[in-house]
């Protein structure tokens, strides 16, 4: 998922070009519904969501983990990410979901810390190599740039075989 809606950005680039660098095994699936979830609205948070919110619910439910690049605005999580995640308090499906968080941004980090905090409270199962601030390289917002460079697509590409290990690991001790 990424927090951003602009057609140039940087954090959805990053999450297009992990899918061009994942290990094997790993599928990566693009949220790009961003910008069609309504205003968050705990009167609308009953047996039958906005539809919308309902097909978000459903890609979350399917998704083995959820893999959060996250732009940072004014010091904090943007309203339109911040929606999504408030949608998703009241979503049994979240609980226990592995997440790792892709910082793009260095001096970010007020939005990564709002973030933890926000998913923790949401019972998020973090792994602890979840948090990786990447490098930034020019051009920041081509994804076949970013896959292909090395100073990227290493430290990208190991972030997601650790995420994709922990949640083995977790399966396997679920099963245990
Ligand atoms: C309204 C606004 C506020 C911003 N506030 C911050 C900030 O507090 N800290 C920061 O590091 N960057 C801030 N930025 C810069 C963005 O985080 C940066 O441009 C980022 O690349 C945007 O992500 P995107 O390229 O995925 O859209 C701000 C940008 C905008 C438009």
């Amino acid at each position: 998922m990424s927090g951003s809606l602009r057609a140039a950005s940087i954090n959805t680039a990053v999450l297009k070009a992990a899918t061009l660098v994942s290990p094997a095994g790993v599928e990566l699936t693009l949220y790009e519904r961003l910008a069609f979830l309504p205003p968050f609205n705990p009167d609308e948070d009953g047996e039958r969501p906005p539809r919308e919110v309902a097909a978000l619910r459903t890609e979350v439910a399917r998704a083995d983990g959820l893999l959060i690049a996250c732009p940072e605005y004014a010091h904090g999580v943007p309203g339109a990410f911040k929606n999504a995640l408030d949608w998703l308090v009241s979503s049994p499906d979240f609980d226990g979901k592995p997440v790792a968080l892709v910082n793009c941004a260095a001096r970010a980090f007020h939005a990564q810390a709002s973030l933890r905090e926000t998913l923790v409270t949401m019972s998020a199962r973090f792994a602890p190599e979840a948090f990786v601030t990447l490098p930034f390289i020019e051009p920041a917002n081509d994804a076949m740039a970013l896959a292909a460079d090395e100073r990227f697509a290493v430290p990208l590409r190991a972030a997601l075989s650790t995420f994709a290990a922990f949640i083995h690991d977790g399966w396997a001790g679920r099963r245990r």
